[in-house]
């Protein structure tokens, strides 16, 4: 296989399966660092867009990488081919929660055979696990589907990696291009090995281990910062019983290092489509083992009743909800994306709309997105006409336009009630609001 060299970083032909925020912002960010790149999907409106410099999902920064580099990727519905041109494949398709919790690795099965079909002729190549999958996964359901399908022996006829992503949403490029660490797990010192160099130009520790740990380390990860922000949490809804504002304690324990001030901005709670994902598999994982996580379901337990607080507030200022309005700006799970899986803004919305209410939102990206769960709500084109009219407006996006309000923008409304979700609000501009934990 031709293989390109600059300074010693080797660059390579690369096929990703799954072409979700992971799989794209993998692809782009690789051939932006000079390595030829196969993007691989079921769905051909996803391909086109790829193939026309179209990004599939919103993800600031990926439409110009994906244009900038149009001469090294290619989408493709064709997975044998772009594993047949290339010399590493990574499987980044989604493992859902099952209805139990527990993980659905229904797409990963289905990736590692088709993949396993195209390895049959072929000589050495690697195969990298990218997507989230509980500890375990690559060596007893990736490694003998591969097997099975190609007739081939894993470290003798390919290698299998599991390369764990730490990507936000809305900093996914970020995250690629300056990560804290790589963690790359092998089936072998080989596969180690041709999977370390393509990461040659960075600057930060690749920690070598094995593949289950990888595994593992993602989902510790992703669990503790969701019991950072549960915990953050459960303290803020003691100091709004106290009349503390949560921020200043954060910033109080935020300078001990060991503690650290990210991720402590408490608030409705976490949402998105890993942080309660993760957590929910690393659960069930656990319990199948014969432990009981009690911590971790704790984890989720504070998370579920953190956004019905603000409903609680509201309450204690409208006793009677009926026939009421009331305006929700933000329903994306968090700023810089139109993603609103596990929202916080949505149990809010359900509760209110159960009490009688009539709901107008506005989001500057996520309502399309929004529009598939809530038809029977107002979407406004904007802020003005969102919160015209309506007796109270809750706050559960920290986007950057918020944080500009003032007590003009909100004279449209009948009654002034704010309650915040988020921090966003400057007090010296507006009077008289509240947060949910502050
Ligand atoms: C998360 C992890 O951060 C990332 O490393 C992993 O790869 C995927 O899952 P993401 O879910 O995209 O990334 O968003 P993140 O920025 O972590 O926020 C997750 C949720 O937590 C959002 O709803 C956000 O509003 C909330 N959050 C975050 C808080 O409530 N408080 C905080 O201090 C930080």
């Amino acid at each position: 296989m031709f293989k390109r060299a600059l300074n010693g970083i080797q660059f390579m032909n690369i096929s990703i399966v799954g072409t979700g925020y992971v799989g794209t912002v993998t692809g782009a960010c690789l051939a932006e660092l000079g390595n030829k790149v196969f993007l691989v999907d079921v769905i051909k409106e996803k391909v086109d867009k790829i193939n026309k410099g179209i990004p599939p999902i919103y993800e600031e920064g990926l439409e110009e990488l994906l244009k900038r580099n149009r001469e090294r990727i290619t989408a493709t519905l064709d997975l044998k081919e772009a594993v047949t041109n290339s010399d590493v494949t990574f499987i980044t398709v989604g493992t859902p929660s099952n209805p139990d919790g527990s993980i659905d690795l229904k797409c990963i099965k289905e990736s590692a055979e088709k993949i396993g079909a195209a390895l049959k002729e072929k000589e050495r190549h690697v195969v990298v696990v990218k997507s989230t999958v509980v500890p375990g996964t690559t060596e007893n359901v990736v490694v003998p589907a591969l097997e099975k399908a190609s007739g081939k022996k894993a470290g003798k006829g390919f290698g299998a990696v599991m390369n764990p992503e730490f990507l936000r949403e809305g900093k996914a490029i970020k995250d690629f291009m300056k990560p804290d660490r790589i963690v790359i797990g092998g089936l072998d010192e080989k596969s180690l090995d041709s999977v370390v160099k393509l990461y040659k130009g960075f600057s930060v520790p690749i920690l070598r281990t094995n593949l289950r740990t990888a595994e593992m380390i993602k989902y510790a990860a992703n669990a503790f910062l969701a019991a950072k922000i549960s915990l953050i949490n459960e303290i803020g809804n003691i100091c709004k019983k106290l009349g503390i504002d949560t921020y200043e304690v954060a910033e109080g324990i935020g300078h001990d290092k060991r503690i650290g001030r990210a991720f402590l901005d408490s608030g409705a709670g976490f949402g998105g489509s890993c942080f309660p994902k993760d957590v929910k598999a690393l659960i069930a994982k656990a319990k199948e083992l014969g432990y009981e996580p009690k911590i971790m379901e704790e984890v989720l337990e504070v998370n579920k009743k953190q956004p019905l607080k603000m409903v609680e507030l509201v309450k204690k200022r409208l006793p009677k909800l009926e026939g009421k309005t009331i305006a929700v700006l933000g329903l994306a799970f968090k700023a810089g994306t139109d993603d609103v899986r596990e929202s916080p803004a949505i149990p809010v919305i359900k509760s209110v709309l159960k009490e009688g209410v009539k709901v107008k939102v506005y989001d500057p990206e996520a309502m399309k997105n929004m529009k598939k769960i809530f038809q029977d709500i107002e979407y406004c084109k904007n802020l003005g006409e969102c919160l015209k009219g309506s007796d109270a407006c809750l706050i559960l996006t920290d986007w950057e336009e918020f944080k500009n309000l003032g007590d003009s923008d909100f004279s449209g409304m009948r009654n002034k009630i704010i309650i915040e979700g988020r921090k966003v609000l400057d007090k010296k501009k507006n009077g008289d609001f509240e947060g949910i934990t502050w």
